[in-house]
């Protein structure tokens, strides 16, 4: 579990006070009028830090995903907190997130890999879960949205029905480029159409690895999900009817669901209750055999913000506490 403190964004003022800053690269202090609470992660990144300090510390972990691992990174946190920033950034330079340079940097490592004899093969996905309803991210403009759902195979990994799956280059930039643009449109489209869907709404960026070394009669497949969460406040469902009020439990459920399995795993449950929101069932590979999850928590330093921010560190740190098992990687028989 990783921590991450946003800057204070221009029109919040450049003289403000932040009221959770880091001390020490693993403890997090947040200020609410005389109290002090402390927190610890894995990490902690302070608001200064870039982009590229966000990715040295998950590369390796994403890279497993080569090594044949079901891997899922998750981003966090209330909207606003920083989340997409973290995951999908911005441009084409520094503010690139998680998403571009992982496909960058397992370009990079494919390459090597393809010198000592396997065959690589990689194709991605992009989809948003809305109202417990999968969207398909990367469809056809003209195409309109069909249902969508998710099927298990022999081996436990996920299809998901009529999904867009595009075959990708890691080291094309422009497909890559394209890819992601397209899927930003989709999402930011629903988003005057919908009462801001993308922060009702989790969205799902999935590499699926395949590779082959014909020599040593060895197929290895992985994969790779990066995931940014719907907005982790609680929506007021005072006085929220109809379309509203079926977000909000939706939103409060999935959220919940996705802290009830962290939970059941952590307690070694014999049940882990996968099957209760579309999210954990899609993802379910990544929470066992060869599974691998890490989460970053984003945080606004703003004081309005303090009484949400608490609910995040109290939520990531209760998770933070789960020991997922040793992960094994699959291997299986070419023929
Ligand atoms: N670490 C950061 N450095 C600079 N700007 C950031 C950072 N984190 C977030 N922002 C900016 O803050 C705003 C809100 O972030 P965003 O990622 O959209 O939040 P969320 O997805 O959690 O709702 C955006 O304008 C984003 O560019
Ligand atoms: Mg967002």
């Amino acid at each position: 579990m990783f921590a991450r403190i946003r800057p204070f964004l221009p029109h919040e003022g450049d003289d403000n006070v932040p009221f959770v800053h880091p001390s020490g690269e693993t403890t997090l202090q947040i200020v609410r009028g005389k109290q002090e609470s402390k927190f610890q992660f894995d990490r902690v990144f302070a608001p200064s830090a870039g982009q590229d300090a966000v990715f040295d510390e998950v590369s390796e972990f994403v890279q497993s995903a080569l090594d044949g691992y079901s891997v899922c990174l998750f981003s966090y946190g209330q909207t606003g907190s920083g989340k997409t920033h973290t995951m999908t950034g911005t441009g084409s330079g520094a503010m690139r997130g998680l998403i571009p340079r992982s496909i960058e940097q397992i370009g990079l490592h494919k390459k090597k890999l393809d010198q000592e004899g396997w065959e690589y093969t990689m194709e991605c996905s992009f989809l948003e879960i809305y109202n417990e309803a999968i969207r398909d991210l990367l469809r056809d403009s003209k195409s309109s949205e069909c249902k969508h759902e998710i099927k298990v195979g022999a081996d436990g990994r996920r299809t998901v029905t009529n999904l867009t799956v595009k075959r990708i280059d890691p080291n094309d930039t422009d497909s890559i480029d394209s890819v992601l643009s397209r899927a930003a449109k989709r999402r930011s489209t629903a988003s005057t159409d919908m009462n801001s869907v993308s922060s009702r709404s989790h969205s799902v960026f999935t590499l699926t690895i395949t590779a082959k070394h014909e020599e040593m009669n060895k197929m290895i497949s992985g994969t790779l999900n990066l995931v940014d969460l719907a907005g982790s406040e609680r929506l007021d469902r005072s006085n929220a009817t109809g379309q509203t009020a079926k977000e909000a439990v939706a939103i409060n459920k999935s959220l919940s669901s996705l802290t009830d399995v962290f939970a059941a795993i952590g307690e070694h449950s014999k049940h882990v209750p996968f099957r209760n929101s579309k999210l954990t069932y899609l993802l379910q590979p990544c929470f066992s055999g060869d599974g691998k999850t890490l989460m970053v928590v984003n945080i606004s330093p703003t004081e309005e913000s303090v009484q949400e921010s608490m609910c995040s560190l109290r939520f990531a740190s209760s998770v933070n506490k789960c020991e997922l098992g040793k992960a094994k990687r699959t291997f299986t028989k070419v023929r």
